[in-house]
C-alpha cells in the first residue's frame, strides 16, 4: 500500500481551528496538502466569532512546513471559503464538512432559533461549501469530500431533535452527491465521529474527554480522501481507535394482495412477520429499496 500523501492537493476544512478539524488540518498539512483553515471561531453555541481559531492552526502548518492559509467566514457563506482556495491556491480538490456547533434542548423546550442555527451551521453550511467547490471538483475531474454526521442522527439521543435532524439529513445529501459524483471522480462519504472536544466536554466525564482524542478519528477521513480511495456513498461510525462501517437493514416484509384489498386487522395480524429480522436485507440503491414494492405490484392475480 502507497503512503497517503497529499501532495498539490488543495484542501478545505471547516471548522478547522478546534477539535476534529484542527487534527485533520494539521496531518493533511503535514502529508503535503494546502489546506484552507476555515473557522469562524464562535462559541460551541455558535454566539460570536474570533480570527485567532483558524489563525493559531495556520501558524502551527506553516510552522512545521507546510502551506496553509486562514478563512473566517462562516460555512454559511460557504462559496467565500471556497474562493478563498481558488485565489490562494487556484483550485480545490478535498473538502471536509466539519465545522459545527450544539444547541441541545427537549423538543418542548427549543426556540426556532435553536432548531434554525443547527440547520444553518450543519446542512446549509455543507451545502453551500459544497456546491461552491461541486462545479470546480465536476471540471478537473476530480474531488474528495466529507461530510460529519452524528450517532445522535443515526439513531437518536435525548435533548438534541435538531441536530439529529442535521446530522442524518447531511448523510442522505451525500448518500445522493456520491451517485451524482462518482462518474466525474468526486467521491462522497459520511462519518459519525466520537471525539473529546468542546462539543463533548459539556455532556461527558473530563477523563473520557481526555481519552477520546480527536487523533483516533482523522486516520479514517484521510483514508477517505486519499486519492487512491474509491470508497463512496459510505457511512462510518469512527472513535476511540475503533471503525466501522453502518448499512440499511430491512426485514424481508410482508406482501399483502392490492386486489383484494387488505386491513388494519390484516397488518396486525402480520406484525411479527413484517417486524422479523431472520434473513433480513440490506439494500443499498433506491432501485433495490423499491424492488418488493414493484414486485408487489406486479404479482400475479
Ligand atoms: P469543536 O467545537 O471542537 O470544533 C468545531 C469547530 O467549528 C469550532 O472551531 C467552531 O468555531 C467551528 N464552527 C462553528 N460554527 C461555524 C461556522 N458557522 N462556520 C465556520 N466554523 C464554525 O467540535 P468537534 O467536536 O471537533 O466537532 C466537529 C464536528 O464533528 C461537528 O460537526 C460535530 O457536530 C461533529 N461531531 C462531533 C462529535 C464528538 O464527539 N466530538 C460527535 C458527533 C459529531
Amino acid at each position: 500500500m502507497s503512503d497517503v500523501r497529499f501532495d498539490d492537493r488543495v484542501v478545505i476544512i471547516t471548522g478547522a481551528g478546534n477539535g476534529l478539524g484542527k487534527t485533520y488540518a494539521l496531518e493533511m498539512g503535514a502529508r503535503g496538502a494546502k489546506v484552507v483553515v476555515n473557522d469562524l471561531g464562535g462559541s460551541a453555541f455558535g454566539d460570536g466569532s474570533d480570527k485567532a481559531a483558524a489563525d493559531v492552526v495556520v501558524d502551527e502548518i506553516k510552522a512545521a512546513g507546510g502551506e496553509a492559509v486562514a478563512n473566517y467566514d462562516s460555512v454559511t457563506d460557504g462559496d467565500k471559503i471556497v474562493q478563498t482556495a481558488m485565489d490562494t491556491f487556484g483550485k480545490i480538490d478535498i473538502v471536509v464538512n466539519n465545522a459545527g456547533i450544539l444547541r441541545d434542548k427537549t423538543f418542548h423546550k427549543m426556540t426556532d432559533t435553536d432548531w434554525d442555527l443547527i440547520y444553518d451551521v450543519h446542512v446549509k453550511g455543507a451545502y453551500k461549501v459544497t456546491h461552491a467547490a461541486w462545479p470546480h471538483m465536476r471540471e478537473q475531474n476530480y474531488g474528495r469530500i466529507i461530510f460529519t454526521a452524528s450517532a445522535a442522527g443515526i439513531y437518536g439521543n435525548f435533548g438534541q431533535t435538531n441536530y439529529a435532524m442535521a446530522k442524518l439529513g447531511l448523510h442522505g445529501m451525500s448518500q445522493t452527491l456520491a451517485l451524482e459524483g462518482r462518474n466525474k471522480n468526486v467521491f462522497v462519504n459520511t462519518i459519525a465521529p466520537i471525539a473529546g472536544s468542546r462539543l463533548t466536554e459539556t455532556v461527558m466525564p473530563q477523563e473520557i474527554v481526555d481519552a477520546l482524542r480527536p487523533e483516533f478519528v482523522m486516520p479514517l477521513v484521510l483514508k477517505l480522501c486519499d486519492e487512491n480511495s474509491s470508497e463512496t456513498g459510505g457511512l462510518y461510525e469512527v472513535g476511540a481507535g475503533w471503525i466501522g462501517k453502518v448499512r440499511w437493514e430491512r426485514t424481508k416484509g410482508t406482501n399483502f394482495s392490492i386486489k383484494e384489498g387488505f386491513t388494519p386487522e390484516d397488518v396486525n395480524d402480520a406484525w411479527e412477520e413484517i417486524c422479523d429480522f431472520t434473513d433480513a436485507d440490506h439494500p443499498a440503491t433506491i432501485q433495490e429499496s423499491n424492488r418488493p414494492i414493484m414486485m408487489n405490484l406486479r404479482a400475479p392475480e
